[in-house]
């Protein structure tokens, strides 16, 4: 593993001390990338920083876990918040500025303002956790603001949050350039994820069927199965063999609409999510046939 053992992290609070850091290096026409998280950092998030680090001057990441993408009965007060670690895994990854707002930084106090992006966020996330993805898209924007980067590294693994952030970028007319990195598993397959540490023994061995559902997917599209039902039924005959995994959806979908599909067709996403113990997990696929 690469580490930057001559950079120094510097850390900041506020947006006024996130301007002050950057401006120099923005006047000096430095580029400036991006990594939002909420912390409890992995390597999912640090293969983003290494992948920012290979293109950009400077990069910032952020560790802010925003209450608004959260409902009502969800992990917000339980969210791991493993701040040291955070820090010394971000440094070591060669993240130059890490930006640790409090919450009234983000939502000053009289805060009235939302930002909704329509279509993309009806279905599996937007469907499953209603208010989810206006928390995020408001939060994005607000941290897009402070940071204005060049480049903004989001994950595979939140497929249509990427999609849906992608959106939002172009319709409000935010100068940042949207990248992608792919999703980081484990040696098993299961997707890294903040909420994996909710996992019993049991529950973590049997998480592991999100991902042998899905390569059960691509076995079938790669045979040239066209049927979306019976790419589901591929997933969910997988997941019958895992009693602890419990179906919350299993989807095939327009990559780009995310509109549901009945024939593979394009670039399509198989998208599942799943409560697998006290953890919501989610996981997905894409691919492109024609
Ligand atoms: P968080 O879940 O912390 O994820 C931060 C970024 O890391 C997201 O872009 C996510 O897609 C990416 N990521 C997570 N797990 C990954 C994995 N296994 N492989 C590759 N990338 C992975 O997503 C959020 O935070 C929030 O919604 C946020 C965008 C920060 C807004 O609050």
């Amino acid at each position: 593993m690469a580490s930057h053992p001559a950079r120094v992290m510097h850390r900041v609070r506020t947006v006024a001390a996130l301007r002050k850091a950057l401006a120099t290096a923005r006047a000096k026409g430095r580029t400036i990338a991006f990594v939002p998280t909420m912390g409890a950092i992995h390597e999912g998030h640090l293969s983003l920083v290494r992948r920012a680090r290979r293109a950009a001057d400077i990069v910032v990441a952020s560790i802010f876990v925003n209450p608004l993408q959260f409902g009502p009965t969800e992990d917000f007060a339980r969210y791991p918040r493993p701040v040291h670690d955070d820090r010394a895994k971000f440094a070591a990854a060669g993240v130059d500025l890490l930006w640790e707002p409090a919450i009234a930084e983000i939502y000053p106090s009289g805060d009235r303002t939302r930002v909704r992006v329509d279509g993309l966020t009806n279905g599996l996330e937007g469907a499953a956790r209603p208010g989810h993805f206006e928390g995020v898209t408001t939060v994005v924007m607000r941290l897009l603001h402070a940071v204005e980067p060049h480049v903004l590294w989001l994950g595979q693994k939140d497929a249509q949050q990427a999609t849906v952030l992608e959106r939002m970028c172009r319709d409000l007319l935010v100068p940042v350039r949207v990248k992608r990195g792919a999703t980081v598993r484990e040696k098993d397959g299961l997707a890294m994820s903040s909420r994996n540490v909710y996992l019993g023994r049991e529950e973590r061995a049997q998480a592991v069927a999100l991902w042998l559902g899905l390569r059960a997917a691509r076995v079938k599209l790669a045979a040239g199965e066209r049927s979306a039902a019976r790419v589901i039924a591929a997933v969910r005959g997988v997941w019958e063999r895992y009693p602890l995994v419990r179906e919350d959806y299993i989807a095939v979908v327009d990559a780009g609409t995310m509109e549901p599909l009945r024939t593979v067709r394009g670039r399509v996403l198989v998208a599942v999510a799943a409560r697998v113990g006290p953890a919501r997990l989610i996981d997905n696929l894409e691919w492109s046939g024609r």
